[in-house]
């Protein structure tokens, strides 16, 4: 069997057709929100990278514009790379981007609308007097790139940031400028760390005394991220003692991620960060080839701090609930041990919105199966591998089969799900995505995913809520309402259109019961090349 090429997504942002991957300068203006990305305009594999461009008017729908910023000039004849936006306080955006010159070095461009009075920004002008950041003498210039939004610090001078590595060392460079033109390196890193490359670093406040740092790992592919304090007047960044750089890191999601960028949202009366982010395919490349398209972008996400101030928590942004349609609800039904039933009602379960909350009744915390402590040592994934979802534990795995095929997910199924442990005395959740029965093609990766929960079940009254944007072949989830975030590709044969179906499964000793759950239908978001106006609903 091989992929459907039917696959394609309702209502996460993909172009008609190529390659797709980081979200690039994303930012609002005059009320229209930009989206670049990184694109092949011939293809459906990576190469020939332009930035693509998009305007929304609400996130949702989207109209298609030619490519802003391709190879025109020595210094991007190579291809042009992830970069940022940044909003001068006259209100004119600018873009920096890393340009691939004709030595193939990796060089920072700015780029500044041709006509300020078009809300679609369709045009870009690159002066002559770029590359504005070029690499030092001694440093790597292969791996220096990626420069994120620039802000002013208590001086004046506009400060920012750039991925690169020495040896295997990942590093948070910082440039200050007085016009966006000269740039002087700072004498140390505004951050480092032992693990490899840093791509598509972000650095941004959270509340007025945390900021964020996130990076990309190109080892790994996944991303990571601390929290710490950042001294304005001598620009130093302190991540919070107990958080970790690099594997043992907090991440954004525990699945397929990659090279994400906030952006700060004031379009709205509050201010809100939304988070962009990459999934890439997970079938081969002569999949890709043969559906003629790869990537998408996730649903954006609104990113705030977590009460306790520990960690980030993402939510799809509310306007993304404007596409539901129909809907079923569940409320109070216990689900025994081994059992599982169908969430019916939906004219399909292949593009959803689903939200639900699972309890463990008081008396069966005890069964929660012991937490090997050989799990410590490895990270949330491994021991979601060793115990998958349908290895009985004594409570859990319980949660949804999604892109379930219609003979009750014996053919295929995703499921995604949560297990509980004990470990002296309190309880560990973990959450994870097992897509290994997603699929009966061949040549398809599929990794299980998994990332522990933060959520002290003693004082939810054991309960633990779940959301899962199903959409195709993404299945994007957010455990505990944010706390733990989970993206996965996969591709069904059986599960596709309304042959997909939808299950609650509880595969632990202990009964669960699903105090609610409500399914919508998701319509899809109307992206079009080439329209005069965005559409609104
Ligand atoms: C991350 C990345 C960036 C680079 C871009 C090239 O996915 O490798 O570091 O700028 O993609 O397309």
């Amino acid at each position: 069997l091989t992929v459907d090429d039917g696959l394609r997504t309702g209502y996460h942002f993909q172009p008609p057709k190529h390659w797709i991957n980081d979200p690039n300068g994303v930012m609002c203006y005059k009320g229209v929100y930009h989206l670049f990305y990184q694109y092949n305009p011939k293809g459906a594999v990576w190469g020939n990278i332009v930035w693509a461009h998009a305007v929304s008017t609400d996130l949702v729908d989207w109209v298609m514009l030619p490519p802003a910023i391709y190879p025109t000039a020595p210094f991007d004849v190579n291809g042009c790379w992830s970069g940022s936006a940044t909003m001068l306080p006259d209100g004119t955006p600018v873009i920096m981007y890393t340009g691939i010159d004709g030595e193939n070095r990796q060089v920072q461009n700015v780029a500044y609308p041709k006509d300020l009075s078009d809300p679609y920004l369709r045009e870009w002008v690159k002066p002559d007097y770029n590359p504005v950041i070029s690499p030092g003498p001694g440093m790597n210039a292969t791996a220096f790139r990626d420069p994120t939004t620039a802000w002013q610090g208590p001086d004046g001078l506009w400060r920012l940031v750039i991925g690169t590595k020495d040896n295997h060392r990942g590093l948070a460079m910082l440039y200050r400028s007085r016009d966006f033109k000269r740039w002087a390196p700072a004498n140390r890193a505004l951050h480092s760390g032992d693990t490899g490359m840093w791509e598509c670093p972000d650095f941004y406040p959270v509340n007025d005394t945390k900021h964020v740092l996130k990076v990309s790992l190109d080892l790994t592919r996944f991303e990571y991220y601390t929290l710490g304090e950042y001294d304005r007047d001598t620009d130093t960044y302190t991540p919070d003692p107990s958080l970790a750089d690099g594997n043992d890191g907090l991440r954004y999601d525990y699945g397929n991620f990659y090279a994400s960028k906030t952006f700060l949202d004031t379009s709205k009366q509050q201010q809100r960060r939304v988070l962009w982010g990459w999934a890439n395919e997970s079938d081969s490349t002569a999949a890709d080839i043969r559906k003629g398209w790869a990537g998408v972008q996730a649903i954006p996400r609104k990113v705030t701090l977590s009460l306790d101030g520990k960690q980030l928590v993402q939510w799809p942004v509310a306007e993304i609930e404007s596409l539901r349609g129909a809907h079923v609800n569940v409320t109070d039904v216990l689900v025994k041990s081994g059992h599982h039933f169908e969430v019916a009602g939906l004219a399909s379960s292949s593009q959803a919105d689903v939200e639900a909350a699972f309890q463990v009744m008081d008396m069966d915390m005890d069964k929660a199966e012991a937490f090997d402590p050989a799990w410590r040592a490895v990270d949330a994934q491994a021991v979601c591998v060793a115990r998958g979802a349908d290895a009985k534990g004594g409570v859990g795995p319980f949660g949804l089969w999604v892109l379930a095929s219609d003979d009750g997910g014996q053919e295929e199924r995703t499921a995604v799900f949560f297990r509980v442990f004990k470990d002296g005395g309190k309880h560990v959740v973990l959450m994870c995505n097992d897509p290994s029965l997603s699929s009966q093609a061949d040549g398809l990766y599929k990794p299980t995913f998994a990332g522990f929960v933060d959520v002290d079940l003693a004082k939810t009254g054991g309960k633990i809520a779940l959301r899962t944007l199903i959409d195709h072949s993404v299945v994007e989830s957010f455990g505990e309402y944010g706390k733990t975030c989970i993206l996965s590709r996969v591709y069904p044969t059986k599960a596709v259109g309304d042959k997909a179906r939808l299950y609650v499964f509880n595969n632990g000793e202990s009964d669960v019961k699903v105090t609610h759950l409500n399914a919508y239908e998701m319509r899809s978001a109307n992206i079009t090349s080439d329209a005069a106006e965005p559409t609104s609903r």
